[in-house]
């Protein structure tokens, strides 16, 4: 049996912010990109605190995984006609802006945002699963 989802729940008073720790990915996306509001050496990791819920929203839209939404909040796709392709330090390769991608079964999918392992270790593979946070790549 597989176990129950965490979703840890973090509000100012006008957002909650949302994060599933098993969804993320170890982008570092959001450490890097509001560093006042998500720090891992601090408990609770996020302060909400720490930026304006303007800002919050921005940086949530960027997480690769959606390890972190807002609650109530449905992101519309990004209707962007150019790809952005990120090398993550030690992680992921991050494309965002449309990639199709084709499997070995010859079907397609489209996604918005996807990062694809480096590592080679992921349960997900090839898509990246946070695995390669364990060890340095
Ligand atoms: S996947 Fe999302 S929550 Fe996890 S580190 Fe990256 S931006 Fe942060
Ligand atoms: S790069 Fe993330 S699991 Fe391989």
């Amino acid at each position: 049996m597989s176990e129950p989802a965490i979703v840890k729940e973090y509000s100012n008073d006008e957002i909650t912010v949302l994060w599933k720790p098993q969804q993320c990915i170890h982008s570092g996306i959001c450490l890097r990109g509001l560093p006042q509001v998500f720090d891992l050496k601090r408990k609770p990791w996020v302060d909400i605190k720490g930026a304006s819920s303007e800002e919050i929203v921005k940086l949530v839209k960027d997480c690769p995984s959606k390890a972190l939404s807002i609650k109530g909040v449905k992101f519309k796709e990004v209707d962007n006609s150019s790809t952005e392709v990120n090398l993550i330090p030690h992680g992921p390769l991050i494309i965002r802006g449309g990639a199709t991608v084709k499997d070995r079964k010859d079907e397609t999918v489209h996604h918005e945002t996807v990062s694809f392992c480096r590592c080679g270790r992921s349960g997900k593979y090839p898509y990246c699963d946070g695995t390669h946070a364990q060890k340095k790549i």
